[in-house]
């Protein structure tokens, strides 16, 4: 008889999600958003976990809970406080979203997170895979929470052959992940999930044979652990140039702006500057992003420090280059604000990994 990951119940093939939360049990890991019941906690923690890894969030959520204990206090906090917390986290949608859910959860809900997956997508910031784990982590409802290695695990265990890109496939994934959740114990069943998918039902290297669900696993009898999913090539990333310009005052400070709150990076502060069209020389790129968000003319001087970095979907290389002003008052036209900032005073300011990695390499120069 070909053996199934279907949810029949018979002693030879106990429920597939009875042999995962027994697994679980004994081999789950010690996570600090597992100690809690705090809904609003373990929201912080779905967030922060979302494109990044488990060993990097520990710290960022520690830090974040001892600031902002209580969704009220994350409401009342002004954003730039948020976003410093957040700093070198990445994707600061995340952050600015928060911010903005908690403002509606304190007004609109008495600032108890709401308990279903309606109210939860209706919130800044929450799509199916947040409402799904938040219901079934915070509230122990029965809805699947479908991240990228549960998508592999599933797409293994019940040998789906399709693209995993397509919305097709995502579509059948989800159902079969609905039909898998048990009754009792959701939360833990879509972590235990999670935690398969990180450690044993790993992208390229699958270790089978420590698997709670080898017997079942549909891609396993084909032979097929190491080819599902089907992910297609990924495309290669562009790669942009950026300019910033370091203008220093006679006091010695230095001209730093805040992105307005939307975009890649918004609401964090850079050095004056930005991406350059394509043909664009650094010098004129300089000149017209200082124009547009300060309203100054400026002369472009020497270059003095560069930087790589990677997006998700695309790479970037910052230059910094000295500048003058040669006329006009600075004005935030194209930004959120600007401000003149001392060498000490750059670690209170919100800066995206770049703009830190160049900074540094800036004062360090100024101060050797
Ligand atoms: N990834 C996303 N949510 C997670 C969780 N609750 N535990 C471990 N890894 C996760």
């Amino acid at each position: 008889m070909k053996k199934s990951a279907d949810n029949s119940n018979n002693k030879a093939n106990p429920k597939p999600a009875q042999t995962l939360l027994a697994w679980y049990d004994r081999e789950k890991r010690h996570l600090p958003w597992r100690d809690t019941r705090n809904p609003y906690h373990i929201w912080i923690s779905e967030v922060m976990l979302q494109q990044t890894q488990v060993s990097t969030v520990i710290p960022y959520y520690q830090r974040f809970i001892k600031s902002f204990p209580t969704v009220e206090n994350l409401a009342k906090a002004p954003l730039d406080d948020v976003l410093k917390l957040w700093e070198n986290l990445g994707y600061y949608a995340r952050a600015r979203n928060l911010h903005q859910a908690a403002q509606v959860i304190v007004e609109d809900y008495g600032g108890q997170l709401p308990d279903n997956e309606d109210e939860l997508l209706a919130l800044p910031g929450i799509g199916p895979y947040l409402a799904g784990a938040l219901v079934s982590i915070a509230f122990n409802q029965p809805a699947p929470a479908v991240d990228a290695n549960v998508k592999r695990v599933l797409a293994r265990l019940f040998n789906v052959n399709s693209p995993i890109a397509k919305t097709q496939t995502q579509k059948e994934i989800h159902c079969l992940a609905r039909g898998l959740v048990p009754k009792k114990r959701p939360g833990d069943f879509n972590q235990a999930l999670m935690d398969l998918g990180a450690r044993i039902c790993v992208p390229r290297n699958p270790q089978c044979d420590q698997c709670p669900w080898s017997e079942l696993c549909q891609a396993r009898l084909h032979g097929l652990e190491k080819i599902l999913p089907i992910t297609g090539k990924a495309k290669p990333r562009p790669h942009r140039q950026a300019v910033g310009a370091v203008i220093r005052d006679d006091r010695g400070r230095y001209l730093l702006v805040r992105r307005k709150n939307q975009g890649l990076l918004g609401g964090l502060w850079k050095w004056p500057g930005g991406l350059l069209e394509t043909g664009e020389s650094p010098g004129s790129g300089l000149k017209r992003w200082l124009k547009e968000e300060l309203n100054l003319d400026i002369r472009p001087g020497k270059r003095l420090a560069s930087v790589d970095h990677e997006f998700s979907h695309f790479r970037m290389t910052l230059t910094l280059h000295a500048a003058a002003i040669l006329k006009g008052d600075a004005r935030a036209l194209g930004c959120a604000e600007f401000s003149w900032v001392a060498a000490d005073r750059f670690g209170d300011f919100a800066l995206a990994k770049a703009d830190r990695t160049a900074s540094h390499m800036i004062l360090e120069k100024v101060l050797a």
